[in-house]
């Protein structure tokens, strides 16, 4: 893991936040490579919900819509969730070292005093009795600051759909089931992030709102279950490293009925897994909870069963940080007979950059030549050109990077229009011509 946090540094993908400051514990800025790598995950994945969602199991396109709701809602919107009350993690402190553990994981915490201990098993270890801490961002809106203008940064973009299911339907014409899938940022006032950015106090979720009549509720389970599982293996993640693990009752969240997560394979939890995404099956807790307390009615006619209900909802809640995670530790690939000693093996769809363009030598119109390809490249896809350093190195840059394509210009594209391509996984190398190039890129990586 640290090798690959100070890849993550070296090469612009994750950087500390507030790095010349010493950095601020669970806070993370993401770099020129980083934001790349993000985005083209986040477009993906709202490519597939949103612009070409799946096919149901009936053969019909399912019906699913987009959302960006505000990061602070009214606060009651949080007494109805259930995250006033219940969103607390157990915390312990040690009177001893100072440190604070999450009561309910102290397994998984050395002792700072005697590593080779857990945390409260070392016989020096003196902690405090487990008190609950909630996890929730305060803030306040407007100018007074007392109780009554205290409002939350959202820990989950979740409530943001709930908030909005009423004007969904009553505006898009849409009918049960459908969905709602929004991309945003959640905060969480974590006991002890740690693990890089797998459990930070600032985060991106991926959550999309199923919202179905009961009696269908548990195909739909199914369905969205296999159908992220699909997904995640569609962006190159090795299918040895990802599995799905069924919440036991005990551990389910208040509003879940039943709970599968899809686990990856991380370094710091190998051989175990840990999770990357959750599909729960929220039965219509949400829906009750907000008819209630905003006294709306959100019961909804379903005309072809002529009855009126309130729907149930399966959740498929994934990370966008986790997985940008996920892709790193996934990508990350030793390789000894490489100058670079390693490369990050991108799916080519979501590398942070798709081509880089070399001319071999500064001089004898070679700079021309590169210049003029990627001014065209540039158009369609996220290309670099680089023109300094020798050739290996400026090779070993884009290893790191990830970038699946490098061409290069030389002596000989002056003469016959050809390029060299160096395939970064294979390291073999063909001429192609010049004129080819955007086909070669648009075949081996799409549009
Ligand atoms: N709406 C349901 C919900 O928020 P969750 O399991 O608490 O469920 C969903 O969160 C996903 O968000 C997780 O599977 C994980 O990928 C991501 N996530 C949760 N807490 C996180 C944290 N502190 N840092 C980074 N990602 C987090």
């Amino acid at each position: 893991m640290d090798q690959i946090v100070a890849l993550c540094k070296r090469r612009g993908l994750i950087y500390p936040a507030s790095d010349i400051y010493g950095g601020l514990n669970g806070f993370w800025d993401y770099g020129p490579l980083g934001i790349q790598l993000k985005n083209n995950i986040r477009d993906d994945w709202w490519r597939r919900m949103v612009e070409c969602p799946p096919i149901g199991p009936d053969g019909e396109p399912l019906t699913l819509v987009g959302l960006d709701s505000a990061i602070i809602q009214h606060p009651e919107a949080w007494v109805a969730s259930g995250h006033v009350a219940g969103f607390n993690d157990p915390m312990v402190d040690c009177r001893k070292c100072k440190n604070r553990f999450r009561a309910d994981q102290l397994a998984d915490y050395e002792c700072p005093n005697k590593p080779s201990k857990r945390a409260g098993e070392h016989d020096q270890c003196d902690l405090t009795e487990p008190r609950e801490f909630n996890l929730m961002f305060e803030s306040h809106a407007g100018a007074i600051k007392d109780e009554s203008s205290k409002v939350y940064l959202r820990p989950e973009t979740a409530q943001g759909i709930f908030l909005n299911y009423k004007n969904i339907l009553d505006t898009m014409r849409v009918k049960v089931p459908f969905g709602v899938a929004q991309i945003g940022k959640a905060f969480r006032n974590e006991v002890t992030p740690r693990n890089f950015i797998f459990r930070s106090r600032e985060f991106e979720q991926m959550e999309m709102e199923w919202f179905c009549h009961e009696d269908d509720s548990q195909q739909w389970f199914e369905f969205w279950k296999q159908e992220r599982m699909q997904w995640w293996l569609s962006l190159g993640v090795s299918s040895d490293d990802l599995t799905f693990r069924d919440h036991d009752e005990d551990e389910l969240a208040h509003y879940s009925r039943a709970c599968v997560d899809i686990e990856y394979r991380y370094p710091f939890t190998a051989p175990g897994y840990g999770e990357l995404e959750g599909i729960a099956h929220r039965g219509c807790f949400d829906l009750t909870q907000h008819q209630e307390h905003a006294r709306q009615k959100l019961e909804y006619f379903d005309q072809q069963r002529n009855s009126t209900y309130l729907p149930n909802v399966i959740e498929p809640a994934s990370g966008l940080s986790r997985g940008v995670l996920v892709l790193i530790c996934d990508a990350y690939t030793v390789d000894e007979s490489r100058p670079s000693k390693l490369y990050m093996k991108f799916h080519p769809r979501l590398a942070p950059i798709k081509a880089a363009i070399f001319p071999l030598v500064a001089r004898d119109g070679m700079p021309e030549a590169a210049k003029k390809l990627f001014l065209e490249l540039r158009q369609r896809y996220a290309v670099q050109i680089d023109v300094k350093q020798n050739i290996g190195k400026r090779y070993a840059r884009m290893d790191e990077a990830g970038t699946p394509y490098c061409f290069t210009i030389d002596g000989e594209t002056l003469t016959d229009q050809t390029v060299t391509v160096r395939d970064r996984d294979t390291l073999a190398q063909e001429r192609i011509g010049i004129d080819r190039v955007a086909s070669f890129l648009a075949e081996k990586i799409g549009a």
